[in-house]
């Protein structure tokens, strides 16, 4: 069943990221390094840069991974690589473990897919996933073919541009120790709904591959349920 944290928009980056902190050093308490993977679009910057502001994180043991990446290069507006660069990796006082930019540029995208997935640890320790209103997560779209892809990073083709992706796949997502799904604003709140209460169906869902999940909302994506129906969701 999925554990929601609902605060207000005013708290929400802070709350994140605490969350985030929290399980990045549980992770090296319990195994001594964490493999953090993280989302890209626009709602994870405040949160990042927030993070990047907590100093109980020990930077040097956590190895960073991207979920998925668009077909342009690094210092392009629309990378993902750029906005985790500017709202977290450059304001850390020491260096990561690793930084691992998913090459989603390159002309073969099978290789690169392939390079990708064979830096993957077996379990990714914390997954920061999103959601668009249309029920996506990373680069996995409704009715996508990566979303029966038993390889674990596929090319992907986004509705909206910039079009050539690169996508962590379903298996990815469910070996994630952690999984933490950041949602804001209310013209997410009816597709948070559907995710958290319609009966199981990936192929026309694709979050709710993270389901049962943490879900990290602000007050306006949370306002069209209850937890309650939630916990009576069936199927
Ligand atoms: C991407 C993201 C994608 C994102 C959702 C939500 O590359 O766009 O990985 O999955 O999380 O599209 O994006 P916003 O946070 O910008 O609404």
């Amino acid at each position: 069943m999925a554990q929601l944290k609902v605060v207000s928009p005013e708290q929400y980056p802070a709350s994140a990221a605490q969350w985030l902190a929290e399980e990045i050093q549980s992770a090296i308490a319990a195994h001594g390094s964490c493999a953090l993977c993280l989302a890209g679009g626009n709602t994870p910057r405040a949160v990042y840069e927030a993070l990047s502001r907590i100093d109980t994180v020990d930077w040097a043991r956590v190895d960073i991974l991207f979920g998925d990446e668009r077909a342009v290069s690094p210092d392009d507006a629309e990378s993902n690589y750029r906005m985790v660069g500017e709202s977290l990796l450059l304001r850390l006082p020491v260096a990561p473990l690793g930084v691992h930019r998913m090459e989603a540029e390159r002309a073969d995208a099978e290789r690169a897919a392939a390079d990708y997935a064979a830096l993957l640890p077996a379990a990714i320790d914390v997954l920061v996933l999103g959601m668009g209103t249309d029920g996506h997560t990373a680069s996995l779209f409704p009715g996508s073919p990566a979303l029966r892809a038993t390889r674990l990073v596929e090319p992907a083709t986004a509705p909206v541009a910039p079009h050539r992706r690169l996508t962590i796949t379903p298996p990815v997502i469910a070996a994630s120790r952690r999984v933490a799904v950041l949602v804001t604003g209310a013209g997410k709140a009816a597709m948070v709904r559907s995710v958290l209460i319609d009966p199981y169906d990936p192929e026309r869902l694709p979050a709710q591959l993270a389901r049962d999940a943490t879900w990290l909302l602000d007050t306006s994506a949370a306002v069209e349920f209850t937890a309650q129906q939630v916990v009576d969701r069936r199927g």
